[in-house]
């Protein structure tokens, strides 16, 4: 990978990007490996994290971690302070959708695959910014935590109840989070995306990424400028990793083109 880029924005920062093997998750470890970070990449697809991290090059890494087991997201934290000395930035994103493509309402919801979901998207997230924030407090590091939300994460919606829920409890997790770690000047924030086209919404939609792309192209008020990219997120992800948001906590940063989808 070519990572030549004037102004480096994270020269020399150790990061965590987890989900790190697809979509915005990939897109971000890349974009922090051009602004000279050294990135961790941890996902539960091996095969396709271990070509990510190569393709990146050097300095990057994959390990295997499943965030809803916390002593996997220990380890991953131990193991990246062990192999780089610290840990500047957690990017906790790995997150799944509702299992069920069926448009799940209040009626019939199933409670199961809200544990599936909260075990990942909630309890996932917590696990990461708790093992980081530790790493961080204890290395005497400013560092800086995000977490990828969703237009849900403030919004009701007739269906997916378990992904809004999910997506709710994330960022309680970040306000308290950023409450807490605020006089270790840990900052701690959420990224908003409108809709990417990745493989999380492919398999419910069924339907190709120029499809979903058309599609989610006209829920959004932002005209001409084309669907929504993962390097729009991966870009306000790098804003809230660099010291270029050195006074921005406790936030939900909405990067999402004016997202009105006929759903709400
Ligand atoms: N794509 C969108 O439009 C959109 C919109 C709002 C929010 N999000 C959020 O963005 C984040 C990234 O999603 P994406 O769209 O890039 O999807 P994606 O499916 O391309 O990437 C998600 C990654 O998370 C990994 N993952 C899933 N469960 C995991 C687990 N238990 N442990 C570790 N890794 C796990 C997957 O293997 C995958 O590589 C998610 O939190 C998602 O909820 C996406």
């Amino acid at each position: 990978m070519d990572n030549s880029i004037a102004n480096k924005k994270l020269e020399g920062k150790i990061a965590i990007v987890t989900g790190g093997a697809s979509g915005i998750g990939e897109g971000t470890a890349r974009l922090f490996a051009k602004h000279g970070a050294k990135v961790v990449i941890a996902d539960i697809q091996e095969e396709k994290g271990r070509s990510v991290a190569e393709s990146i090059g050097v300095g990057c890494t994959f390990i295997t971690c499943n965030v809803s087991d916390e002593k996997q997201v220990q380890s991953l934290v131990r193991s990246t302070v062990e192999i780089h000395g610290r840990l500047d930035i957690m990017f906790s994103n790995a997150g799944i959708f509702s299992s069920d493509d069926s448009l799940q309402g209040i009626l019939g919801f199933n409670l199961d695959s809200l544990d599936k979901i909260m075990s990942i998207n909630a309890r996932g997230s917590a696990a990461c910014v708790k093992h980081a924030a530790e790493a961080m407090v204890e290395g005497g590091v400013k560092g800086k935590i995000i977490c990828t939300g969703s237009s849900v994460t403030t919004l009701g919606a007739p269906n997916h109840i378990d992904y809004a829920m999910s997506k709710h409890a994330l960022l309680g997790l970040v306000k308290c989070a950023s409450v807490g770690l605020g006089k270790y000047g840990i900052r701690v924030n959420c990224v908003t995306p409108g809709i990417v086209a990745t493989p999380l919404f492919e398999k419910s939609l069924k339907m190709s990424v120029e499809q979903s792309e058309k599609m989610f192209e006209s829920f959004s008020c932002l005209k001409n400028v084309g669907p929504q990219k993962s390097s729009h997120i991966a870009d306000a992800v790098l804003f809230l990793a660099s010291d270029d948001s050195q006074f921005v906590t406790g936030q939900n940063l909405v990067v999402d083109g004016g997202f009105r989808p006929p759903l709400f």
